[in-house]
């Protein structure tokens, strides 16, 4: 089967074809060398120091979808009469760019005849993660920009054992890397810069953590004040942040691993792309005798890929998971722990 998948939930816009037959996805089959033929996105960027703006984005992804798309399937080797599945991020995400990718799929999937699956973008994150790295029943850790959730699988749904109280370790990254000067989103900016300082010393930062939860918007607050200050190293505030903020996620992921006894760990979402953060999970676990994971860099930020597979994994395994194009939905609050799982 081809399934074609689409992603638009925020700055990125991407396409994904996969191939997969009924023994590729079987789960005791874990050669994924072919399941991606193509996979291409563009990503956008915002204005230096300024967040992401839900119209722009979206007209970004207008402008590049027909490119995208054909990229895609050109790579792939596909005429888009071949694709037997489209698949979409219908939420959650930013109103005016999950139109602009539900817009794209009905379309295609009116003219063409080609069955239509919603997908939850989380949900995406994660079953794409677990399909990556093979492992089985993982407690899995969704870090984005939308997302700061500790999850277990449970009775056919991902359960939310976790989650930030106010603000995603993304937005928090993001926020402060706004107030440094640069352009949202930019994570990968402030990891660059720790790797850079001299790690003497972490400044003193709140450190909020109730029961499983996390709370990161104080911490906001006194990495903006140092900014401000001038008085201090931006190199050093960035490991300062990220040495507290990951210091403050990983003792609830260890919290929820002492109480689970879950043998794996998975990382999955944008900031999983995060080398210390990675680093300071493998730690943890070793200490529980967990196998820790994390979702290949490739995988790790917004892709159709993610969008493709559950996609395929809905329409196999849900028997109401097909949406006429006319009625297919998007919800920019859609929950992941409201999907039913029924292929786990
Ligand atoms: O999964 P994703 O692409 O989009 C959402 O679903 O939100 O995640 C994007 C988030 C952004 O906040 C971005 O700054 C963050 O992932 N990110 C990182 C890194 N690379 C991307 N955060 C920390 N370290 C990185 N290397
Ligand atoms: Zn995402």
């Amino acid at each position: 089967m081809l399934c074609l998948g689409i992603e638009s939930t925020a700055h990125t816009f991407g396409c994904s074809i996969i191939s997969s037959n009924k023994e590729e996805n079987d789960k005791s089959n874990k050669n994924n060398d072919d399941l991606v033929l193509s996979e291409v996105r563009d990503i956008y960027k915002a204005n230096a120091g300024w967040g992401i703006h839900p119209k722009e984005a979206s007209k970004h992804h207008a402008q590049v979808a027909s490119k995208i798309l054909k990229e895609c399937l050109f790579k792939a080797g596909v005429n888009i009469k071949e694709i037997d599945l489209i698949s979409y991020s219908a939420g959650p995400g930013l109103g005016p760019c999950l139109r602009i990718g539900a817009i794209i799929a009905r379309s295609l999937s009116s003219f063409y005849n080609i069955p239509l699956i919603p997908v939850n973008h989380a949900i995406g994150h994660i079953e794409l993660g677990i399909k990556l790295t093979n492992l089985v029943n993982p407690l899995t850790l969704l870090v984005s920009g939308g997302h700061t959730m500790i999850l277990v699988f449970y009775k056919n749904k991902w359960r939310v054992f976790g989650e930030t109280l106010d603000i995603t370790l993304g937005q928090l990254f993001d926020q402060v890397g706004r107030n440094m000067g640069f352009a949202s989103p930019c994570g990968n900016k402030i990891e660059e810069l720790s790797n850079t300082s001299e790690k003497n010393s972490v400044y003193p930062l709140p450190y909020v953590i109730k029961g499983n939860d996390v709370s990161f918007s104080g911490l906001l607050t006194a990495v903006k004040n140092l900014i401000k200050s001038k008085k201090y190293v931006i190199a050093d505030i960035c490991f300062s942040l990220q040495e507290t903020a990951f210091s403050i996620i990983v003792e609830a992921v260890e919290r929820a691993l002492s109480f689970t006894e879950k043998k794996e760990v998975l990382i999955v979402g944008g900031v999983s792309a995060n080398n210390r953060l990675s680093q300071m999970l493998q730690e943890a676990c070793k200490y529980h005798s967990s196998i820790f994971k994390s979702c290949p860099l490739q995988f790790c930020g917004d892709n159709g890929t993610q969008i493709a597979w559950t996609g395929l994994q809905e329409y196999i395994y849900c028997p109401n998971s097909k949406v006429d194009p006319d009625k297919a939905p998007i919800s920019q609050s859609w929950r992941l722990d409201t999907v039913d799982v029924l292929w786990r």
